[in-house]
């Protein structure tokens, strides 16, 4: 299927795969890669620049399709070293990147300068005019619905990518609850070019986290994920457990008062002890809602061939089949009018 985002990013089919903390791994960006997908990995997870330049090395061992890095732009006292990490980028030849977070206006020319194309999430219109305004190449419309940080605005994809598609110039992806191949057709048909996956892709085989991770995603329903941070404006959806309800009653008690130290143990560090070692109740984790449709574990190639027959199976059957009827109904109408 050739869209604007498989041409942009020269891959097979409008595929891909958003940045996870430890979960982002060269294992899972180079298997949605050789899939034909884009495969990213999470630039923050490696904890030098020097670590982030052996991952990419690593990727690049596994895959000679393209792959991308994701930055996250946090706001934090202490900023990690980011141009030591597009440094690492650049030197290590990836050819896409997307960010996150903040805006990211301050790398794109040393980005740019190196024939690198940028696609930046964003969870509303205003944003994404922002990014296309400062010469980002595409935008990942990250809907209300999506796991990790759905912003503040709560804008289900159902009118925010229509949104989208009436006011950018540039091409998108729809991010947030996609899954399957109704998911792409939908989001096509909603004016996106593609979709980006998270939550989906770390319930496959080659993701390299614990398998209670991908067994938490299946088990778990559309109804068990919860809003975290919100009294902070850091909004994060997670998977609900004993931490993340214990996080919740502090929101309820301290209300507005309440500070980041305040959740600290629920929050800080906890990637590593879930996605490594398997503890889920070790603390907050981001999922998305759309766990309520993962069903199984496949390999990201049977995953991403399902999808693509699904989509092409729908639009040219069931959907094709629809506008038979109509043009059926119309014809009819027709010769009764004559
Ligand atoms: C476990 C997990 C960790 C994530 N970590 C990051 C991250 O570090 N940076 C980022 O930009 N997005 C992160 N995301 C968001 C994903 O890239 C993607 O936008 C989101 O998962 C899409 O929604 P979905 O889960 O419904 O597919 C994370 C998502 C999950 C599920």
């Amino acid at each position: 299927m050739k869209t604007r985002i498989t041409e942009l990013f020269g891959i097979e089919h409008p595929i891909l795969q958003g940045g996870m903390h430890h979960v982002g791994l060269a294992e899972l960006a180079s298997a949605v890669s050789n899939a034909g997908g884009l495969g990213i990995i999470t630039g923050l997870t490696q904890r030098t620049p020097e670590l982030l330049a052996r991952e990419i090395a690593r990727c690049r061992a596994m895959t000679d399709k393209p792959f991308g890095v994701n930055l996250t732009f946090l706001p934090s006292v202490n900023p990690p070293d980011y141009p030591g990490y597009v440094k690492a980028i650049i030197e290590g030849g990836v050819k896409v990147v997307e960010t996150a977070g903040n805006n990211p206006q301050k790398w794109l020319p040393a980005l740019k300068d190196a024939g690198i194309k940028v696609i930046h999430k964003c969870t509303s219109v205003r944003h994404a005019l922002k990014a296309e305004s400062i010469g980002c190449d595409a935008i990942s419309v990250d809907g209300f619905e999506c796991g990790g940080h759905p912003g503040e605005d709560d804008i289900p994809n159902f009118i925010l990518l229509p949104r989208a598609a009436e006011e950018l110039t540039i091409p998108f992806v729809a991010s947030g609850g996609m899954a399957d191949g109704r998911s792409l057709v939908a989001a096509l048909a909603l004016g996106a070019e593609g979709m980006n996956m998270g939550t989906r892709f770390i319930a496959t085989q080659e993701a390299p986290v614990h398998e209670n991770v991908k067994r938490a995603i299946v088990a778990a329903s559309e109804l068990d994920t919860r809003l975290v941070m919100r009294p902070l404006r850091n909004t994060e959806r997670v998977l609900t457990n004993a931490a993340v309800e214990r996080l919740l009653q502090k929101e309820r008690a301290l209300g507005a008062s309440i500070t980041f130290e305040d959740i600290l143990p629920e929050v800080a560090g906890v990637y590593p002890r879930i996605m490594q070692q398997g503890d889920m109740e070790a603390g907050a984790w981001s999922c998305g809602m759309v766990a309520g449709l993962i069903q199984d574990v496949p390999t990201v190639q049977q995953l991403i061939d399902r999808i693509m027959g699904e989509a092409h199976a729908l639009i040219t059957e069931r959907l094709a089949g629809l506008a038979g009827q109509r043009s059926a109904t119309l014809q009819n109408q027709e010769r009764a009018f004559s």
